[in-house]
């Protein structure tokens, strides 16, 4: 790398393609994003950022001398020697990864002089980059290199993801090309792991497949607490302390939702079937998944009986919190079924784009407004506002004070005292089980 630092063109300014922007140009390189969306360069241009990740537009005020924002993909193929591929790749109707926006960028290559790096961020299935390589190929541009470095990004805490890795992965056909990718990353503290294209795209998708697996895991863990007396918070701090398993992604809860797990748990699923190969454990985390986003209904008809007629507030609709993302929401699962039994629905979030959440479903400016009169609370996301929801407050405004915690955001004595009835997931012997009457006076203790 030069002390200017290298050139690179980045293709997609969605959230992926924003991200990696940002952060090259803070290691020092010149960036040229290139999106199909005159409203969004426009509004890029402007100094505007048209999507959520907490810090990213600081960071790209900080760097816009080294920041510019195309729709000439010719501008990028013109001026940088590495080219990243950020386009979507979201879920077919089959389960596969469409790659239309993939090949789209493919075919839009021009011939060019130089031979400059292609290289792969979206996830794709393993075996694409072979797949790249034969298009570019019949199409005279075999010159050109081609590589696969993965995204490890979480929402909310994208920028930390790509500053502080666990890892940095760089797949590529020539090791040399392979090398040149990984000094892009310099004044990253990482170890970089150098392997084939394949094995690059199948550690993103196996990564996430197996995160997905231990979320689904602590889930059935916690299912099986509840009828058996364990505390499934103890159990995973007892879990994870051994180093062989660590303390990560064991929080049981709702389910996992959002644009990657759900996705590639079944784009992988799907991949190995395609191959001829029945991915049995895969199937078993999708299905454990789903059942966990309607226990909840299970847990309301326990305190409240049949749900028709009852008021219920669904506290969080973000798949998680920090984002204003509702893909594969739990929360969409839930407010459906509700409204399905025939419930009344208030939804309540600070981020989320409300206009997408379910019709039929009442949206709350506030949490307050969505408990006054309901039957029950339902925390679907832990936002840090629902903290302190058992409060008096909350108290005097719902008709029966109960509180389902989604999360385990809240802890069980306190709300108690508070005068709430109150279940969680997978903490038995610290939920109550209040009947469901209304109530008839304030907070008190049980
Ligand atoms: C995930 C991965 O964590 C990233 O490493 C990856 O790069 C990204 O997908 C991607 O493929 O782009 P993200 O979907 O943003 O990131 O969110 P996570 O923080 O991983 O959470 C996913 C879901 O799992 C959330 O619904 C969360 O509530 C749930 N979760 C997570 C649990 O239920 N329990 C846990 O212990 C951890």
């Amino acid at each position: 790398m030069s002390s200017e630092g290298e050139t690179i063109g980045i293709i997609g300014a969605g959230w992926v393609g924003l991200v990696t922007a940002a952060c090259f140009a803070d290691l020092g390189h010149r960036v040229i994003v290139r999106d199909i969306l005159p409203e969004r360069i426009e509004l890029l241009r402007a100094g505007k950022v048209p999507i959520y990740e907490p810090g990213l537009p600081e960071l790209l005020e900080r760097n816009k001398e080294r920041l510019s924002y195309t729709l000439e993909l010719t501008e990028l193929t013109d001026e940088a020697d590495f080219l990243f591929i950020c386009v979507g790749t979201p879920p077919t109707y089959s389960g596969d990864a469409d790659l239309s926006g993939v090949w789209a960028v493919v075919d839009e290559l021009p011939p060019l002089e130089r031979r400059l790096v292609v290289i792969m961020k979206s996830t794709v299935p393993a075996g694409t980059g072979e797949k790249v390589r034969s298009a570019l190929e019949a199409r005279g541009l075999g010159y050109l290199g081609y590589a696969s470095s993965p995204e490890f990004l979480a929402e909310g805490r994208a920028i930390e993801d790509f500053v502080h890795p666990d890892r940095i992965v760089v797949g590529s056909f020539d090791p040399a090309d392979g090398k040149r990718v990984g000094a892009l990353y310099a004044g990253i503290d990482a170890p970089i792991v150098y392997c084939d294209v394949a094995s690059a795209e199948m550690i993103k998708l196996a990564s996430n497949a197996f995160l997905a697996t231990r979320i689904s895991f602590i889930n059935e863990i916690a299912n099986v607490c509840e009828v058996t007396g364990a505390d499934v918070e103890q159990v995973a701090k007892g879990m994870g302390l051994d180093r062989r398993i660590g303390p990560h992604f064991l929080h049981a809860g709702i389910g996992y939702g959002g644009s990657c797990f759900p996705k590639d748990v079944t784009a992988l699923k799907q991949l190995a079937g395609n191959s001829g190969y029945h991915f049995q454990l895969l199937s078993s985390v999708i299905e454990v998944n789903e059942l966990q986003k309607r226990r909840v209904i299970g847990k309301l008809e326990k305190h409240l009986g049949a749900l028709a007629g009852k008021t219920v507030a669904v506290l969080g609709l973000t798949f998680k919190p920090d984002t204003n993302d509702m893909r594969e929401a739990a929360s969409i699962v839930l407010g459906s079924r509700l409204l399905a039994e025939g419930a009344e629905v208030r939804a309540w979030d600070p981020l989320a784009d409300r206009d997408s959440y379910l019709r039929g479903a009442r949206i709350c400016d506030s949490v307050l407004e969505a408990v006054t009169g309901a039957d029950a609370a339902v925390i679907v996301t832990e936002w840090k506002e629902l903290r302190e929801l058992a409060s008096e407050k909350v108290h005097s405004a719902m008709r029966n004070p109960l509180i389902i915690d989604g999360r385990n955001l809240l802890d069980p004595d306190q709300v108690r005292v508070a005068g709430f009835a109150y279940d969680c997931v997978g903490r038995p012997g610290r939920s109550s089980t209040a009947s469901g009457q209304a109530k008839t006076s304030g907070p008190q203790a049980e």
